[in-house]
């Protein structure tokens, strides 16, 4: 149990349930921090080919004292799929895994939600432990329940809410993260500071103003303050029936722009950094927020190595025809979370046609976003 230094503890509490999110350095090979997690003496790890060769060995020796098996999926978000899903069945049920058993996903977004989903399916729901590796995972997608796949006719279409046991954040697995992955976690971080309020946020801007290191001293105060500002939506509204739905800040035009180009062009916080910056221009235009909110917005992209503008040759006809798609259509309204100021949210389904085209022609690469 060397080198054991846990920095952070959060509590996630949902009705009738409570877990922690640990946040620290070296806690995949901190034996005694996972085993307290461990319902039983079987344990099932789901990772894929790259994050093994990186941390599957340190993990598994930290679960020597079990019954440890291992299913490696294909990486990639194509894998998140119905077979992948099937390839943890199999594996569970050849290894004979009774229901005691702990399933544990060592990966990105991608592996934590294909792994929560089998989780909670097998044999009616088993323990799950999250240890997510990706900025995306730890800040966003390991936080909230959401497991999915994907259908060949839509993204995350199958799915259910299913809280872990634990999520086991190492934050040594981001030293070895490529930069364009990184940037693309601190897009939904971005996020948490345009919805939590000044404090937050100005912290952001002056840790990227001076370079923002992966094993820099701010990465624990991201991850963990981010963590924490998911977490308080989650318990406010689990299901998301309500607040929660304002984490999908800058998502309806993220969403729209992935549908468009077949999620190969950017990354899911590239897109929302674009979306975030729509959000903004969107807010402006319907006179509710300062432009200076805008030119912020668009400051602290740049500053985080991320995108803002939509790039010239993507039809804004079309793009709009995207969105129509949205999950948080209600009466076949299309519903926006807009922003007042940072820390001021909400939902609106009043906007108008051209407010939105007025919006999106703004956000194109070289006009006047402002104006
Ligand atoms: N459940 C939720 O609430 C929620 C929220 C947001 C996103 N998501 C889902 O998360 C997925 C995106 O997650 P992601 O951005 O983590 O993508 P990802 O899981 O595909 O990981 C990105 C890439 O980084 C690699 N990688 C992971 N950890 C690494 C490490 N430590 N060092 C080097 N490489 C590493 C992966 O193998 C992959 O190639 C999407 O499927 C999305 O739908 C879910």
């Amino acid at each position: 149990m060397a080198n054991r230094k846990v920095f952070e503890r959060l509590d996630v509490s949902v009705p009738g349930y409570r877990y922690p999110i640990i946040i620290g350095y070296h806690l995949l090979g901190d034996s005694d921090a996972l085993s307290q997690y461990v319902a039983a003496e079987q344990v099932m790890i789901v990772t894929n080919e790259l994050v093994a060769s990186l941390y599957l060995h340190e993990l598994k020796t930290s679960l020597s004292g079990h019954q440890c098996d291992v299913v490696i999926l294909p990486d990639g978000e194509t894998y998140k799929n119905q077979a992948s899903l099937n390839l943890i069945y199999d594996a569970l049920m050849t290894n004979s895994h009774h229901r005691d058993t702990t399933v544990i996903a060592l990966g990105g977004g991608v592996i934590g939600d294909i792994t929560g989903f089998a989780a909670a399916t097998y044999q009616r729901g088993v323990r799950f432990i999250n240890c997510p590796t990706t900025l995306l995972a730890q800040t966003d997608a390991s936080i909230g329940g959401k497991t999915a796949i994907n259908h060949a006719c839509g993204k995350n279409m199958i799915g259910s809410f299913y809280q872990p046991a634990a999520v086991l954040i190492d934050l040594n697995t981001l030293l070895t993260l490529p930069g364009r992955e990184f940037n693309a976690g601190l897009a939904e971080v971005i996020k948490y500071g345009l919805l939590a309020g000044e404090e937050f946020l100005v912290y952001l801007e002056e840790a990227l103003k001076h370079g923002l290191r992966v094993n820099g001293s701010e990465i624990l105060q991201i991850v963990s303050r981010s963590a924490q500002i998911k977490a308080r939506y989650i318990e406010a509204d689990e299901k998301e029936q309500g607040s929660r739905a304002l984490l999908n800040l800058g998502h309806t035009f993220a969403h729209a722009l992935e549908t468009y180009t077949s999620y190969q062009r950017w990354l899911h916080g590239e897109a929302v950094a674009i979306g975030l910056y729509c959000a903004a221009l969107l807010s402006y235009h319907m006179g509710i927020a300062k432009q200076s909110l805008v030119e912020r917005v668009a400051c602290i992209m740049t500053r985080a190595g991320l995108p803002y503008t939509i790039p010239k040759d993507i039809d804004l006809k079309q793009l709009r025809q995207f969105m129509q798609l949205d999950k948080k259509i209600k009466n076949k309204r299309l519903r926006f979370v807009v922003l007042k100021k940072p820390g001021e949210c909400y939902l609106d389904d009043g906007v108008t046609e051209e407010c939105l085209h007025n919006t999106l022609s703004a956000a194109v690469e070289g006009e006047n976003s402002n104006g």
